[in-house]
């Protein structure tokens, strides 16, 4: 039958890519800003592989269908083991709540599988500890989805920090402020609300909020040494949806530390679900001998920078629009002046997850940077019990 084009047929566009299949456990919120990424990342970045959307996996066999059509998933599973197990499959992406990922991703791991994993990689730092051995014993690629190292602007301050422009490091404060849990009658557990259940989530807003703040912190600043923390759980009773009782909350409903740096410098970190008015307010600022930064998620393609060493006369805070091409990863996207927003960070870190395995490269943040932040989490819930001063392991 005669054409009006060229006919490119199906496997032009990944003539020159090696197909990488996935299987994704989970079909919430993560599972679609993941599934987003896989389509996306090889349309704008060059990269080596293409990933194929083999298969996703929940629970309840009709909604995982109903995700598979929307996204394009090849196929269906209900049990994660038997996903892990298939061997069409080459890379197991955890995108289901906190209380699942240690035995799926060690399951992964024996099983030769690539791992991505949602995070906090674990509830605890045992369990994180336990991945990290599964996946390096396995030898097998890996990397945690802290996603908002792969903001734009995010990225720029590491460049201008690891270009020695700050000279030394005073001051690091960081906070992540919601205010979605007020309600004393909103219940906990089940979909949706499994966050206020500790059994499931591990920790409230110290593994769940402060998780980002603590990774974006040591990746920008380096180890943390020592931390004094605080915690309070303003509504103490919730009905549970799984049981219908009114049960204990568990969870942290708002976590506050000071800590120490290896650098010498001082910090404040600060997370609630009670700050009324505020959605996801990711906030950071670095104070240094010469220069200060400032960024926040509600305002996420804009870094705040001011130099001392600038004339005097202009000297004052600048407000970068991040757009340009000389920006991180800008030169994929569209023109000068037109920013991006949140689901391009999970498209740069699977762009980059990608490159780092053609290339046989190691990826961050892996499953031992994942263990670096709960190393501090857990030092922050245990200072807030023992009301002390605690050391981070190493
Ligand atoms: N990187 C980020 O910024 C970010 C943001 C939100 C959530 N998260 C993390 O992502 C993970 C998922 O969170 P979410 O917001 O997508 O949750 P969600 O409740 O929207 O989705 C969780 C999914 O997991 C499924 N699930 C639960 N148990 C399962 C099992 N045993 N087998 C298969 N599927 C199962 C549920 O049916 C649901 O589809 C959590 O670990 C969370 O901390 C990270």
């Amino acid at each position: 039958m005669p054409t009006d084009g060229i006919e490119l047929g199906e496997s032009h566009i990944v003539m020159a890519r090696k197909n990488l299949n996935i299987g994704l456990v989970g079909y919430g919120f993560m599972a679609r800003t993941h599934s987003n990424a896989y389509l996306q990342a090889p349309r704008f970045f060059d990269v080596p592989y293409q990933p194929i959307l083999k298969a996703v996996c929940g629970r309840n066999a009709d909604r995982a269908k109903g995700f598979a059509e929307t996204w394009g998933y090849q196929s269906v599973e209900t049990d994660w083991r038997t996903l892990v197990q298939r061997r069409d499959i080459d890379l197991i992406d955890i995108a289901s709540p906190n209380d699942t990922h240690a035995e799926i991703a060690i399951a992964a791991a024996k099983a030769g599988k690539m791992v991505l994993c949602e995070k906090p990689l674990g509830r605890t730092a045992a369990e994180a500890s336990a991945m990290t051995d599964a996946v390096e014993a396995a030898n097998v690629p890996n990397m945690v989805w802290y996603n908002y190292r792969r903001v734009p602007a995010v990225v720029l301050l590491k460049q201008l920090l690891d270009e020695g422009r700050f000279g030394r490091i005073f001051h690091y404060r960081s906070k992540f402020l919601q205010d979605w849990t007020i309600s004393k009658d909103l219940p906990q557990g089940g979909e949706g609300l499994w966050r206020l259940d500790l059994s499931v989530a591990g920790s409230g807003v110290t593994g769940d909020l402060l998780a980002h703040n603590i990774d974006m912190a040591l990746w920008l600043n380096g180890p943390i040494t020592e931390v004094t923390a605080m915690t309070e759980t303003f509504v103490k009773e919730r009905k549970h949806t799984l049981t219908g009782n009114v049960e204990p909350v568990g969870i942290d409903d708002a976590s506050a530390f000071l800590c120490r740096f290896a650098n010498g410098s001082l910090a404040t970190f600060e997370a609630t679900r009670y700050a009324r008015g505020h959605k996801a307010l990711f906030t950071l600022e670095v104070n240094g001998e010469h220069a200060s930064a400032g960024w926040d998620l509600h305002d996420l393609h804009r870094l705040q920078y001011f130099d001392h060493r600038d004339e005097s006369r202009l000297r004052g805070w600048k407000s970068v629009h991040i757009t340009d091409s000389d920006h991180p990863y800008m030169k994929h996207w569209w023109v000068p002046g037109l920013q991006i927003g949140y689901e391009h960070t999970f498209i740069h870190q699977i762009a980059d997850f990608l490159q780092a395995i053609g290339k046989n490269e190691k990826i961050s943040p892996s499953f031992a940077d994942g263990l670096a932040t709960e190393y501090v989490t857990d030092a922050v819930l245990k200072s807030a019990k023992t009301k002390q001063w605690e050391k981070v392991l190493a």
